[in-house]
């Protein structure tokens, strides 16, 4: 227990909104595993999240389970690290209802984010789009959290945790710590793969756009054969091939070189064909072994609900104390 006091904070949640991609393991979960060693860490499903957009019920109690079987077989180990689901912890939701009433509309309606999906979801623009990340920002101010392991994209949201916090421990009393966002180096922002200028998303309409953690050798080929590039066949990392530049970031991520590295490995090589059956040939290798784990955690459905059940247990006991002394500091 003394060990656990001295030890730092990590927490991060991926919502359960579609089949996880590259980019959520490259940009986020392969580096949970990572902290596992050095850190107390919490992993959550963000099931609350995932409903600001549309869901069929069924296939988001499915992808809930998919998303605690995914962060499994990437080797996240539930004997040294809490993985639970964000809905079976009633503090978030509590948490955030409090943190609402010191958040102006305003500077909602100013994030990215929130402008994006305004944007792309004009027909369901429901109150959740807009108070999203106060959502977030409970889920990260509950558990005292030193840092948060997350993509690029997820900066912006961060910012605006430490700007509620700072809020909360000035109107009240110090109550929260100021959490820190950590990045990768490479791969915090892994492209799609037939639009280079925006994100990989598991919600891209055109499949090829992404790969999937669950997908099969056959399926890595043909994606990375389809890849975008450009038709200079002139070997770089450049910003002006940026095509190219996301296959090179997905290589040397995977394979541990840097992107200089991997120029020079294959600059000599004809056109891009002989570095994309490499690089389709680098994936299948490493994710392969987490996909079939994948499926065999898949089937076992006790042993998941297990850990959901030990997960939500524990998140609580933390959660519990945070939430009782916000509501003894606002008049609760
Ligand atoms: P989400 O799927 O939006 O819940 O994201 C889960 C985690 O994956 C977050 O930490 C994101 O920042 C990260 N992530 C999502 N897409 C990408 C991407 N294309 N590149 C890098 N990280 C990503
Ligand atoms: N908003 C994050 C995303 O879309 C998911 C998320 C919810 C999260 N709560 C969080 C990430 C707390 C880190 C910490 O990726």
């Amino acid at each position: 227990m003394g060990e656990q006091q001295t030890k730092k904070m990590a927490l991060s949640l991926v919502q359960p909104s579609g089949d996880l991609t590259i980019g959520n393991y490259l940009g986020a979960i392969r580096n949970f595993v990572a902290l596992q060693d050095e850190y107390t860490c919490f992993f959550g499903v963000a099931n609350l999240h995932a409903i600001t957009v549309t869901q069929k019920a069924a296939d988001l109690r499915r992808r809930t389970r998919e998303v605690l079987a995914t962060f499994m077989a990437c080797g996240l180990d539930p004997a040294r690290t809490t993985l639970f689901v964000q809905s079976d912890v009633h503090e978030h939701a509590e948490l955030a209802w409090v943190l609402n009433s010191i958040t102006s509309v305003g500077q909602l309606q100013r994030m990215t984010q929130f402008k994006e999906k305004a944007a792309t979801h004009a027909d369901n623009l429901n109150s959740a789009l807009l108070t999203y990340p106060v959502l977030m920002a409970a889920d990260i101010l509950l558990y005292q959290t030193d840092y948060v392991p997350v993509g690029e994209d997820q900066k912006q949201h961060l910012e605006f945790t430490r700007d509620t916090a700072e809020r909360f421990n000035s109107r009240y009393s110090d109550t929260f710590k100021l959490p820190e966002p950590l990045m990768p180096k490479i791969s915090a922002r892994v492209m799609s793969l037939k639009n280079p200028q925006i994100k990989m998303s598991k919600s891209d309409p055109d499949e090829n756009a992404y790969i999937l953690i669950r997908d099969d050798a056959d399926a890595i080929r043909r994606k990375i054969a389809r890849a975008v590039t450009d038709s200079e066949y002139h070997f770089a990392y450049t910003e002006a091939q940026p095509g190219l530049k996301n296959l090179i970031d997905l290589y040397a991520s995977f394979s541990g070189f840097t992107p200089q590295d991997v120029v020079e490995k294959f600059r000599d090589g004809n056109g891009y064909a002989t570095f994309k059956a490499a690089l389709a040939e680098l994936i299948v290798e490493k994710m392969t072994p987490i996909r079939e784990r994948f499926l065999q955690l898949m089937d076992d459905t006790a042993e998941l609900d297990a850990i959901r059940a030990a997960g939500a247990e524990a998140a609580s006991r933390v959660a519990r104390r945070t939430l009782s002394k916000v509501y003894r500091k606002v008049g609760f």
